[in-house]
């Protein structure tokens, strides 16, 4: 398929994963993708099968760790070498590929194009919210005690910096209610800000994001989601949590290349995030001296030069989720979640720290046995067998967690039970 720029930029604003990329000033040969069969009850298997094809995981490896990086669709990371290659052939930066994506990214979370900057990670898009609002001394952050480093860490950087007080609720995993009973025993007058993981990394807790939104607007604090392990894993719109400001990762759950986020603000309170880093993308100051003028969209936390390319080949990756359905997805996870449950059961001594109720998880599994530390469950399982889980070290919790994605299989779900199962009966 030989497509000149018109048809690139129509493609990628409407096509599929068959949408390609180009260069600014040139055109590139592409092949196209074969279509996926039609999805029946009666033939999922088959469906799901022909999804994992598209995968180039070894398929000795039964991967589960797609919380901790997710991997990339084979037509996703064509998409990206092929864009990246046509950009150096004439080495151009591909800028005008970010418009058609961020229109992509804003319609897979909910939002407008105008408050999405495309980030190099979650960790990237927590930091500049940290950063860029303007707290001082005794200003006090309410978070989750199991927010990831790459969420916890931008604020324990501000307590250093600027005194701020970082303070912390357990998360409930017996009620979405609980959570918000928590969080609301903490709130002074002097919260400025409530953050939550949207799903809590260790355990896989669905925080009630909406309510929690509903609390920190009643009290005027910003409320941050931290949405690593949300998008891409269950469907929502941002814009419905409530959320002053939003940042997930394009290489989890979303199928997107490595260093790819996508960060969201609410465009009402734009000026209340001072971009840390800027840029020529962030804004106009033609003749120096002069005052800087932010750009009025998120565009101003966008700064120097980026591998277009990696933009792109993510835009293809929320369209990919998109045709095959984010409920489909999301019951996929669900369902291979709930079997892996189920099956471990029969094994003794098995203790859940990720809650049952459809509401409060999704489609991650944390799992422990007093019969064997951690570490050895993991390193087990990954050495013995070459099943990928991640190990659970946070707040001493000492657990196995198991992700299951659209591309993970249910005879994959059953090697991963039968494989705990014998490692336990030789402990
Ligand atoms: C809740 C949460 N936030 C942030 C991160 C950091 O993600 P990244 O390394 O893509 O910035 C992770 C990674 O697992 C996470 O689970």
């Amino acid at each position: 398929m030989n497509l000149d720029r018109k048809d690139f930029l129509r493609c990628v604003g409407a096509g599929a994963l068959g949408a390609l990329a180009l260069p600014s000033r040139g055109s590139v040969t592409v092949a196209s993708e074969p279509p996926l069969p039609a999805f029946s009850s009666g033939t999922a298997e088959g469906y799901w099968s022909a999804v994992r094809a598209r995968f180039p995981l070894d398929p000795g490896l039964a991967y589960f760790n797609t919380g901790g990086l997710g991997p990339a669709s084979s037509p996703v990371l064509e998409l990206f070498t092929r864009t990246m290659m046509a950009h150096q052939r004439i080495s151009d930066t591909g800028f005008e590929g970010f418009a058609p994506a961020r229109a992509t990214a804003a319609r897979f979370l909910g939002v407008s194009p105008q408050e999405i900057a495309f980030s190099r990670n979650t960790t990237e898009g927590n930091s500049i919210v940290a950063a860029g609002l303007r707290l001082g001394p005794g200003d006090e952050v309410i978070l989750d005690s199991h927010a990831h480093p790459g969420g916890s860490f931008p604020w324990y950087n501000q307590a250093k910096a600027r005194g701020v007080v970082v303070k912390l609720f357990e998360p409930d995993p017996a009620t979405a209610a609980g959570n918000v009973e928590r969080i609301r025993a903490l709130v002074t007058p002097r919260t400025r800000v409530i953050q939550v993981s949207h799903v809590t990394a260790p355990t896989g807790i669905v925080m009630p994001a909406a309510d929690i939104g509903a609390l920190a607007r009643a009290h005027g604090a910003w409320f941050h989601v931290d949405g690593a392990q949300s998008a891409g894993m269950i469907r929502f719109s941002v814009r419905d949590l409530g959320c002053d400001s939003f940042a997930t990762s394009g290489h989890k759950w979303l199928g997107g290349p490595h260093e790819t986020g996508i960060f969201f603000v609410r465009k009402e309170r734009l000026d209340e995030v001072s971009p840390p880093e800027v840029g020529a993308h962030s804004g106009r100051l033609p003749v120096l001296p002069g005052v800087l003028h932010y750009s009025p969209t998120a565009l101003r936390y966008e700064y120097g030069t980026r591998n277009a390319a990696s933009v792109v080949a993510l835009a293809a990756a929320l369209r990919w989720q998109e045709e095959i359905g984010r409920d489909r997805i999301e019951e996929r996870g669900r369902e291979l979640s709930s079997r892996v449950r189920a099956d471990l059961r029969a094994i003794p001594d098995i203790e859940f720290l990720t809650p049952e109720a459809p509401g409060l998880s999704g489609s991650m599994l944390t799992f422990r046995t007093p019969r064997m530390p951690f570490a050895t469950l993991f390193g087990r399982l990954e050495k013995g067998y070459r099943i990928r889980c991640r190990p659970v070290s946070e707040q001493n919790l000492n657990a196995v967690r198991v992700s299951t994605h659209f591309f993970n299989s249910p005879a994959e779900c059953d090697r991963l039970v039968e494989a705990v199962g014998s490692i336990l009966k030789e402990a």
